[in-house]
């Protein structure tokens, strides 16, 4: 029998992220108020922090035709893969605010499209992206690489 193991950090608050993570973290939150989530009313935003050092945010983008809709992880993606040519992906903090709800107090990962999406940056650069996942508060969890997230995943190798 094979086994698939993946460690990751749980942190109680963000008070325990170093300051470049905070700030990314602080980023994402932020930006959850541009979603277009008026069918959902889950507002997502996602910050990036480069290779190059800039940070780029995006959110999620709902559409009346509900599978149009694009999620804040591949509005993000396409928004940095338009704006730069080769720059790897170092960190990507993602949160939201479920405005259906009276607390978005815990992390929440990527959708299933969205982590092949994010597999696909970090194959073409060839560097891990680290993610940073929590809500408007609480617990913040920490994994090394998107990868990690889909076992088994489908790539350019395989074909
Ligand atoms: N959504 C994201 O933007 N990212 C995720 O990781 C999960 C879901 C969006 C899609 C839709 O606009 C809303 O959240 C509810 O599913």
């Amino acid at each position: 029998m094979k086994e698939y193991k993946f460690s990751y950090l749980e942190l109680e608050n963000d008070n325990e992220l170093g300051q470049q993570d905070k700030l990314l973290l602080s980023k994402a939150r932020e930006v959850t108020s541009h979603a277009y989530a008026p069918y959902s009313n889950f507002f997502v935003g996602s910050a990036a922090l480069l290779s190059n050092k800039k940070i780029i945010t995006a959110t999620n983008q709902e559409n009346a035709s509900f599978p149009v809709g694009i999620c804040a992880e591949r509005v993000l993606l396409s928004a940095i893969s338009s704006l730069y040519d080769n720059v790897a992906i170092d960190t990507i903090a993602i949160s939201y605010n479920n405005k259906k709800s009276s607390k978005s107090d815990h992390p929440v990962a990527p959708c299933g499209i969205c982590r092949q999406s994010l597999i696909e940056f970090e194959n073409r650069f060839n560097h891990p992206i680290r993610l940073l996942l929590s809500g408007m508060e609480g617990k913040v969890i920490i994994i090394e690489s998107a990868s990690q997230l889909l076992p088994f995943h489908f790539s350019s190798k395989d074909m």
